[in-house]
């Protein structure tokens, strides 16, 4: 959604010196800071942001030719409000949230975020520190692990597969494995629900991806980060994929709009108040794409 993300920025072309500054709080591969580097020449700066040391080489790579309009930086942002202190920034103009994991994390075995390939159970974003998805599948009792997969995961059969997980762990061993964790909620998963829209490991996976790195947490206090280093007339976009997500940034901005409502400042607008959705072009081009919601908080001028 590289057009809609510019809009929502209002990221324009300026020769003002010395330029708007913009922080992209969820670097990845630099799709959309490669896009904001480009609109907002030749004097915007981005300061790129994530917690994968992976994505940070990737975005160096595609974005040495802006080197000198860019900062990049490892982190977490629930820290955003450190990190612009460290690089003594104390506002921006535009702050960019996309939430959830690139294809890049995805697509790599290594990492184990997907049913798909065969690899470690890890779901770090960051490879350097917490726990594994291996670490919390094998540590959590049966209820924790079945409240976990149907509150992350909003998944029908969560009771099943967390039993299925238990019983593993005491008649085998540990799970290690993508692969073994998939095996396991296939057979967990009743025949009649095994071939529907979706493959039945997805949720699940993604309850867990979700609780290694702390991502609702993560999401309010990167949110929260924001809004109070946002400039006047500044304005922060979010792009999120997964129910819980849209419902935290729906909450926070309609919490934030309401609250300084009859405020002369500072004072924040909900600038659409349904969220923007991909086009269908960008859907076949980009399956993930189906389920992106675009928001824009401004803070009036
Ligand atoms: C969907 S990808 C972003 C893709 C990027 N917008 C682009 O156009 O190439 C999300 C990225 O955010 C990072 N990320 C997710 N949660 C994060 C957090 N709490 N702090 C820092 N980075 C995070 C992930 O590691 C991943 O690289």
């Amino acid at each position: 959604m590289v057009d809609e993300v510019l809009e929502g920025l209002n990221c324009q072309s300026s020769q003002e010196m010395p330029g708007k500054t913009y922080v992209d709080c969820t670097l990845g591969p630099g799709g959309h800071t490669e896009a904001i580097l480009n609109a907002s020449a030749p004097h915007g700066k981005v300061i790129g942001i994530d917690r994968d040391g992976a994505a940070l080489k990737l975005a160096t790579e595609r974005l040495k030719g802006f080197k000198n309009r860019l900062t990049l930086q490892k982190g977490a942002f629930k820290e955003l409000g450190k990190i612009m202190a460290t690089l003594q920034i104390e506002t921006a103009d535009g702050i960019l949230f996309d939430f959830g994991i690139s294809s890049y994390q995805l697509d790599t075995a290594e990492r184990g975020f997907s049913f798909q390939k065969a690899g470690p159970l890890d779901m770090r974003m960051d490879s350097e520190s917490g726990e594994t998805a291996a670490d919390l599948v094998n540590r959590l009792p049966e209820k924790e692990l079945t409240l976990l997969i149907k509150t992350l995961g909003e998944e029908r059969w969560a009771s099943r597969i967390a039993s299925r997980i238990v019983r593993f762990r005491e008649e085998e061993k540990q799970i290690t494995r993508t692969e073994e964790l998939e095996n396991i909620i296939w057979r967990a998963t009743p025949r009649k629900a095994r071939h529907g829209r979706i493959h039945p490991a997805t949720r699940t996976f993604q309850a867990l991806r979700m609780a290694v790195n702390h991502e609702i947490e993560q999401i309010e206090a990167g949110l929260k980060a924001a809004i109070s280093r946002l400039a006047c007339g500044g304005r922060l976009v979010v792009i999120s994929f997964h129910s819980l997500e849209d419902r935290a940034v729906k909450h926070c901005f309609r919490g934030w709009e309401k609250e300084t409502k009859y405020r002369s400042k500072p004072k924040y607008i909900n600038l659409y108040k349904k969220p923007i959705t991909a086009g269908p072009d960008e859907i076949s081009r980009n399956r993930r794409a189906r389920s992106a919601k675009l928001r824009v908080l401004e803070r009036a001028a």
